[in-house]
């Protein structure tokens, strides 16, 4: 199976053996299990009620019930768990071991060989895992399994991965989180799962991340308001003001909230999901240590071919699988202190040896007022109700630092002791099956011996003390006492060889399976800017990983751009630095070729010094500073994505291009002028040349025709629609810098190779400018600046070479290459081409040594792209909203005004435009969108 891991994912995006493997893939993973299972623990329960609400989206019930709506309890909370595999062995149960002395022999962890006997008990993962992604593992545990304490067989909780951990598995668990506001919120950092208290800390702060998502998303989804049907919960319209009215008013707020709560549920679930495949799936696959993107993607959203696979049906989960996740062997050394200081605290208020999960996480339950107000016991609230996020993100960053431990025999805790009994008994007293009964289930070939089970002889030999024969040996100890898989590709989990091919199926089917994730995952129910935030951006510097997002969202500031502890959690900072620095090449180097990640430079940008440790921390600057930062950090990676080879060339987009601001008005306006108007003056006269004409231009090749009968109204063949801001606003200004000021190369058609048309610079000049002006948090930081280097390098390249063209002191290549196809004369060629870069290329004295005068073509190169390209998009943006504005009815007569005035063509009915132009930014600027974009 690591063959075909690495084999799809090196194939390239696009390729047609890559899509068909995957699908089988998909298959042999889906089918391992069977859908619906084959039998349960006890008899499944008649579903009591089924939730009648009428809406006209699909939501979750609280319960998990209805996933499959002709099997409506299928995988609900409450009902028994599956087996997947009916034991045949005849061994009586009082033949087994006594689970004390085989947790003693087999289980416990100690030393690797008695000469090791005075070194750490503690081996790390060998695939660098850190403490975080156990905790996110133990998170999406507690989500589907939760065992009931009076009846071992039930599951309390559903088999969806719902987050019914934050949300709880009944509507009573909901109702203590919600605020019932009318904003769909919940209670700041709450959970409904009570467990969570009893567990390690960075536990809890994962799930309190996803309550502030969820209130994120809530809030999103109130302000954009797509259906235009919700109201400002704190003003909401009075339907009627009379008493007998009143339940109306509160019965429409409650809908509005419960629309918003179940939207919001969907999305923070997907998003859950995403994180499931993207970070969790790829860390146990060793595919983030490797560099790569690719992920399995087991929803089949592009695939119609695997339709033969169902998806949406339902998933109810299973005993095995239950004890396949008991991956306490992985507790780090930090957890493994926090616990002994637990059970010793524990302890004292009873014996451990029966000590129970449930009744050890009610000690903690028993000392607060809800369930929802703690976590752990260490974490105070602040006013607001909210944890400190700087405390949070701090519990966050210790468990991205600390390594988890690696699996095997002999690995967990001492401290765990008690709870692994339970374990081992749990599954005695539902006839669990055995390792070789299971393999046969999962088509793998039964171990012959204890040694081919696990070589190590102290291991094999205490393991047939034990068991006497290896078809005796029960799957929880035979599962964690296996022989490990070592860190190869396509392997990063490293536990015993079944539980890692077991592991996938189960992955799949818990997604695959689940309405809400594959056939109701769209945009229709979770909102189409919910669906979008759901989907994952490759070129974030994470590649795809979505918990970078959720720690950047949701802790504001505690985490630096491009800090590895928030791009790679779930690999130890350390780690990454000693294996994964300069594995862009070799992956890039691979024979198979395909997905490395050159373009990227994903490890070498990242910056893994201990949090806090940040050379620029741009929270501790002002405004002006910040501008600064991302200007640095745009010219360094130039420098790095590009390579000047020149160095020493002092470029200008560094903090001293705002130093330097004077000087270069001199140089543009040869000397002469000063300021703002010196710099109008110069480029004004180019400015009303072409622009009306471009823009006449650009209106009626973009119009279509519109036939308005079917909507009712009186015909006109005069009706035309166009985009406005798209088609026409933005392209104007980048029309104007790209052919009048810089003469950069211009394509009228997409199809024409090598050019760029004019919606690709207007593409670059964006990049650009949203690194610079929308760059607000660190969501989107790597992104934006990936893109805007990227921008600028290819705009500077073609500058250089038109200001080379222009003084004709260079005849490369790529000017030749520039000529061919190129649409010099679109729009007939302007007689302005060039003569703007004539004034400028005068004001630099001609130098002998062309090395000193390529500098100088340089330093114009940069301070040209600084004055023109990244403001280019804001004044488009400026110019549809003062479109907009005049657009309104209610600007009727000034707009009426504003036309009479654009026809006189004078200067003084310029001059009477530009107050109408200053009011419209003006009002736009007071409210909370200021600028329009698209
Ligand atoms: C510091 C870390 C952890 C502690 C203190 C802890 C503690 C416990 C306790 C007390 C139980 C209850 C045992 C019983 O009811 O018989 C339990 C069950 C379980 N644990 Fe852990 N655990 C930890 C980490 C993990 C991790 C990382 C995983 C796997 C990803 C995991 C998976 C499970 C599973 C699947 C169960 C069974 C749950 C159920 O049946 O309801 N645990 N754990």
């Amino acid at each position: 199976l690591e063959k075909l891991v690495v084999l799809m994912s090196r194939l390239p995006d696009d390729s047609e053996l890559g899509r068909r493997l995957q699908n089988t893939v998909i298959d042999i993973l889906f089918n391992d299990l069977p859908h619906p299972p084959s039998t349960y623990l006890t008899l499944p329960k008649p579903l009591k009620h089924a939730s009648s609400k009428q809406t006209n989206y699909a939501f979750r019930s609280a319960d998990g019930s209805n996933n499959n709506v002709l099997f409506p309890s299928f995988g609900q909370a409450g009902q028994p768990y599956a087996r997947s595999v009916s034991s045949m062995n005849t061994v009586l149960p009082s033949f087994f071991p006594d689970p004390d002395i085989v947790f003693d022999a087999l289980l416990c962890r100690r030393p690797p060989s008695p000469q090791q006997a005075s070194s750490s008990y503690f081996q790390s993962h060998p695939g660098g895992l850190s403490s975080l992604f156990f905790a996110f593992a133990n998170f999406i545990i507690h989500s589907i399994f939760h065992t009931n304490l009076d009846n071992p067989r039930i599951n309390d909780a559903s088999s969806y991965l719902d987050l019914s951990v934050l949300y709880g598995s009944s509507e009573e668990d909901v109702s203590r989180i919600r605020r019932f506001d009318g904003s769909g919120r919940l209670w700041e950092d709450v959970w409904a799962d009570k467990r969570v208290v009893g567990m390690h800390p960075a536990f809890g702060a994962l799930v309190v991340l996803f309550c502030r998502n969820h209130n994120y998303i809530a809030e999103r989804i109130l302000a954009i308001n797509e259906n235009g049907t919700y109201y400002s919960p704190s003003s909401p319209p009075i339907i009627s003001a009379t008493s007998a009215h009143n339940d109306t008013n509160r019965s429409r707020l409650l809908s509005q909230c419960d629309e918003i709560f179940h939207r919001a549920r969907l999305v923070n679930t997907a998003y859950f999901m995403q994180i499931v495949l993207r970070d969790y799936v790829g860390g146990i696959l060793g595919l983030v240590r490797d560099g790569l993107e690719w992920r399995l993607n087991p929803l089949g959203w592009s695939s119609q071919e695997s339709s033969q696979t169902p998806r949406g049906e339902g998933s109810s989960v299973s005993m095995e699988f239950n004890l396949m996740y008991r991956w306490h062997a992985a507790i780090s050394e930090e957890e493994e202190k926090w616990l002994e200081g637990v059970m010793r605290e524990v302890s004292g208020k009873g014996p451990t040896s029966t000590l129970r999960f449930y009744s050890f996480a009610y000690c903690f339950d028993a000392t607060i007022s809800s369930p929802a107000l703690a976590i752990a016991k260490s974490l105070d609230r602040l006013p607001s109700g909210a944890f400190s996020s700087a405390e949070l993100s701090d519990i966050l960053h210790r468990a991205t630092a600390s390594p988890a431990s690696s699996f095997g025999a002999r690995k967990v805790p001492k401290a765990m002791k008690p709870i692994e009994i339970a374990g081992i008994r749990w599954a005695r007293s539902v006839g669990g099956c055995t390792l070789n009964e299971f393999r046969r289930f999962m088509r793998l070939k039964p171990y012959k011996s204890f040694k081919e089970w696990n070589p190590d002889p102290e291991i094999h030999k205490a393991a047939e003390d034990l068991y006497k024969d290896i078809e005796n040996l029960e799957l929880y100890v035979g599962l964690y006492a296996e022989e490990c898989k070592p860190p190869i590709p396509g392997a990063g989990l490293c536990p015993g060889y079944t539980l890692s091919r077991a592991i996938l199926a189960d992955a799949v089917c818990l997604t695959r399976g689940d309405r809400f994730l594959t056939v109701d995952c769209t945009p229709h129910n979770l909102t189409s800017w919910g669906f979008q935030d759901i989907q994952p951006n490759i070129e974030d510097g994470s590649m795809g990983g979505m918990l970078t997002k959720l720690l950047f969202r949701t802790l504001p500031g505690e985490y630096v751009a491009g800090s590895g502890y928030a791009h790679f959690p779930f690999l130890v900072p350390s780690f990454v630095k000693e294996s994964c620095f300069g594995k862009d090449t070799k992956v890039g180097e691979d024979k198979l070729g395909g997905r490395g990640q050159p373009k990227l430079n994903i490890w070498r940008n990242l910056n893994i010094s201990a949090p806090g440790t940040c050379e620029v921390d741009v929270r501790k600057r002002g405004w002006v500073n910040q501008e600064m930062y991302k200007w640095e950090a745009l010219d360094v990676g130039i420098k790095n994505g590009v390579g000047f080879k020149n160095g020493g060339v002092e470029l200008h987009m560094c903090k001293d291009f705002f130093l330097q601001y004077e000087a270069r008005m001199r140089l543009l306006t040869k000397g002469g002028m000063n300021g703002l108007d010196s710099y109008h003056n110069v480029v004004s006269c180019h400015l009303h040349m072409e622009l009306s004409s471009f823009t006449h231009l650009l209106i009626s090749e973009k119009s279509i025709q519109c036939n308005r009968h079917n909507a009712g109204l009186p015909a006109d063949v005069n009706d035309m629609f166009v985009d406005v801001v798209k088609d026409v606003i933005n392209l104007v200004p980048v029309y104007w810098v790209v052919n009048n000021m810089l003469m950069l190369p211009l394509k009228a058609s997409a199809s024409l190779r090598g050019m760029y048309t004019l919606q690709d610079w207007y593409g670059m000049f964006s990049d650009v400018s949203k690194y610079l002006y929308f760059n607000n948090g660190q969501v989107n930081d790597w992104t934006y600046r990936e893109k805007g280097t990227r921008a600028t390098s290819e705009i500077i390249r073609h500058l250089k070479a038109s200001l080379a063209e222009i003084c004709k002191s260079t005849v490369s290549l790529s000017l030749i290459y520039r000529e061919i196809g190129s649409v010099l004369a679109w729009l007939g060629g302007s007689k302005e081409r060039g003569e703007f870069l004539k004034e400028v290329l005068s004001a630099i004295p001609a130098d002998r040594q062309r090395d000193a005068y390529d500098i100088q073509i340089e330093h114009a190169a940069y301070s040209l792209f600084s004055e023109l390209i990244p403001t280019a998009v804001l004044f488009a943006s400026a110019m549809a909203t003062v479109v907009d504005y005049y657009l309104d009815d209610r600007s009727r007569d000034a707009c009426q005004e504003l036309q009479r005035l654009a026809a006189a063509k004078s200067p003084e009915a310029n001059v009477q435009i530009l107050p109408y132009v200053y009011k419209a930014l003006g009002k736009s600027l007071s409210c909370e969108s200021p600028l329009i974009t698209r």
